[in-house]
């Protein structure tokens, strides 16, 4: 039987910690609305990213669009077409208009030379991307932002616990957004967390995910049900045990990777960002067809044949998925368009380990040899 390398594989605790976690709840009967695993991970979670606050909720999309609402946000919003189509969603969702700016062909994050000629009177905000967990130029976003009169709202799907210098990635623009969907690399099943330090904007978050409720006479936002279950809070409590561990041993695959693909001529492999402690979330190579020989789409296709599925992560645009059809112009931000077009990401999990990306670079340097 062929064995599958699949592309992504959850981060598990063991079954007997995780039981011991969700034991007590089977007395309480306390399954969610802010039980004590929630107001448990809520404290760990804040400590760890080194944040004034951190709200956990119900998934990452839920926190792009509390942020959204939370800040206020009227009008445009400038950001990238290269990411998950969550991002778009969040800002057309809140009925705000999304203004595509073009990326870094390094980085894949917000070209911020491009985002000047992106504003007008009507912006409202800038919502970049941590695209695969590399870090935007938050110092130049930042300075733009301060000369405008601009909100940041960070999405940091992909960086979980990264670290720029001493500062917790959580830490950067007006609020930054993450993820903790089960293919993470911290995960709570489902589950995302509104960070902050603006302490005005704690009760109106907190309330927005919970219906707009203060108590059980006053009802001051129009709010969603945005908030986290006890067994997701539960598994959040595990996995933040084990993150260190779970980021070493992608480490290891991922620089194997790194030594085994460098010298492949048509491969351009992730950078590496200096003064940043990576999460090593994803390992996205672009397939450069001249060089390489073939495109992006053979080689994925001849890898599934032997078993190993990667993603053509992020394609399409989003700026050119059906949903927004003839709305926006994909071709305005012809970076981010040239790179949708030859991306794929690699396998990578904690489990994959140093023989797995061997197994996967192996194949990949066959395919280009044969
Ligand atoms: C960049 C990005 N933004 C937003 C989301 C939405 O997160 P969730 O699936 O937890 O709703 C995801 C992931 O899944 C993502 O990768």
């Amino acid at each position: 039987m062929k064995t599958i390398i699949p592309v992504t594989r959850s981060s598990m605790p063991s079954l007997e910690e995780y039981t011991e976690e969700i034991r007590e709840l089977w007395d309480s009967r306390w399954l969610t609305n802010n039980g004590a695993k929630h107001e448990a991970f809520k404290a760990e979670l804040t400590a760890f990213l080194g944040v004034p606050f951190a709200e956990p909720v119900v998934n990452g999309h839920t926190a792009l669009e509390l942020a959204l609402g939370a800040l206020g946000i009227t009008g445009e919003v400038i950001t990238t077409p290269f990411t998950f189509v969550s991002t778009t969603h969040a800002i057309v969702r809140s009925g705000l208009e999304p203004v595509f700016c073009d990326i870094d062909s390094k980085t894949c994050c917000l070209d911020p030379e491009k985002i000047e000629d992106k504003i007008t009177e009507r912006t409202g905000a800038i919502l970049p991307v941590h695209v695969y967990g590399h870090v935007c130029d938050t110092s130049a976003i930042e300075d733009i932002a301060k000369r405008h009169g601009l909100k940041v709202i960070y999405d940091a799907a992909h960086t979980f616990g990264e670290r720029v210098g001493e500062k917790g990635i959580a830490s950067f623009g007006d609020i930054s957004c993450f993820s903790f969907h089960a293919t993470k690399v911290f995960h709570t099943i489902e589950g995302g967390a509104v960070c902050f330090s603006d302490p005005a904007l704690s009760e109106r978050i907190r309330e927005t995910k919970d219906f707009g409720i203060r108590d059980e006479e006053h009802v001051d936002e129009i709010g969603g049900n945005g908030k986290m279950n006890e067994f997701s809070a539960a598994m959040g409590l595990c996995n933040l045990r084990h993150f260190h561990r779970a980021v070493q041993s992608r480490k290891a695959a991922a620089e194997h990777y790194r030594e085994r693909l460098s010298e492949v001529e048509g491969l351009i492999l992730p950078p590496v960002q200096s003064g940043v402690t990576p999460n090593y979330a994803y390992f996205p190579v672009v397939v450069d067809e001249k060089l390489f020989g073939k495109d992006r789409n053979v080689l994925a296709e001849k890898l599934a044949e032997k078993g190993i599925l990667v993603r053509k992560y992020f394609y399409p645009l989003t700026s050119a998925m059906e949903c927004y059809r003839g709305r926006f112009k994909p071709e305005e931000t012809p970076v981010a368009l040239r790179t949708a077009e030859r991306v794929l990401t690699l396998p990578l999990f904690e489990e994959l380990g140093v023989s797995g990306a061997e197994k996967v670079a192996e194949e990949i340097i066959r395919i280009k040899n044969a």
